[in-house]
């Protein structure tokens, strides 16, 4: 690990590498996007060289899938993979039901599909990431380029009948251009301040001819590990409600 990380990247390397404990021989592994990602493919080259680790790894964007191969991680396509044993991925927010906001790096609809097609999903980040309510980072929405005007009004008439505090809405751009995701699409952020009802939006959202995803991932996460920069790392799992197991079993 280099001397000089900054406290953010200690944690996010410690998360990361925590998560990589998880991963056994012959699993199968999505791999996220981001830069809590990146320690964790990091990481999982390491003990690939070192301890003979083998496992083979569904990255989620054109990025990880790189810097997976340059680790000497076998990388393979979700296709081949059929099914995953466990994903790895970072997060922009996560509450206390592990619902995520995800999509700061673009890259969430692959991230949704990989996560989705997993025994798993842990999530890594560092502290900033934990909050009360979700929606102070902005809402990814994958949109396709044809009509994406109409899309984004579609978008903001939807917003007028949710449970949120902001309701504006900007195209993500990078270098003076229309940001494009991996799959040629562009990116609709919503700056919606709080989230009340995360599925009502995400499936309101979802409805819209044009939208392809948002960046809302519910009841797919089942372990968030957040790291500290002295090392320590803090485990959030979905709480489980034995009163109501107990009479779901009965
Ligand atoms: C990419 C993502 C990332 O996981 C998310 O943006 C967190 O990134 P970072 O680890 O760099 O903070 O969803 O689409």
């Amino acid at each position: 690990m280099p001397a000089e990380l900054s406290p953010t990247d200690m944690a996010k390397s410690v998360a990361a590498n925590r998560a990589a404990d998880h991963v056994m021989n012959g699993m199968k592994v999505g791999l996220g996007t981001g830069s809590t990602a990146a320690w964790l493919v990091r990481r999982l080259g390491e003990r690939v060289r070192d301890e003979g680790l083998r496992i083979r790894g569904v990255p989620t964007s054109t990025r990880t899938a790189a810097q997976a191969r340059e680790e000497g991680i076998d990388v393979i396509t979700l296709d081949e993979a059929g099914w995953l044993d466990l994903t790895i991925d970072g997060a922009d927010e996560f509450d206390s039901d592990l619902t995520l906001i995800k999509g700061g790096g673009g890259a969430h609809l692959q991230e949704k599909i990989v996560a989705r097609a997993s025994d798993r999903m842990i999530v890594i980040a560092d502290a900033a990431k934990k909050v009360a309510t979700l929606g102070a980072y902005p809402l990814p929405v994958e949109v396709i380029p044809f009509g994406m005007n109409s899309t984004r009004k579609l978008i903001e008439a939807a917003l007028a009948g949710m449970d949120v505090d902001g309701r504006e809405t900007s195209l993500r751009m990078t270098e003076g251009a229309p940001f494009v995701t991996d799959e040629g699409n562009h990116i609709i952020d919503l700056h919606l301040e709080r989230i009340g009802d995360a599925a009502k939006l995400a499936a309101a959202l979802n409805q819209i001819p044009g939208v392809v995803e948002n960046g809302l991932f519910i009841d797919m996460c089942d372990l968030v590990i957040v790291g500290h920069a002295d090392g320590a790392v803090d485990l959030h799992q979905v709480k489980v409600d034995l009163h109501q197991v107990k009479q779901d079993s009965a």
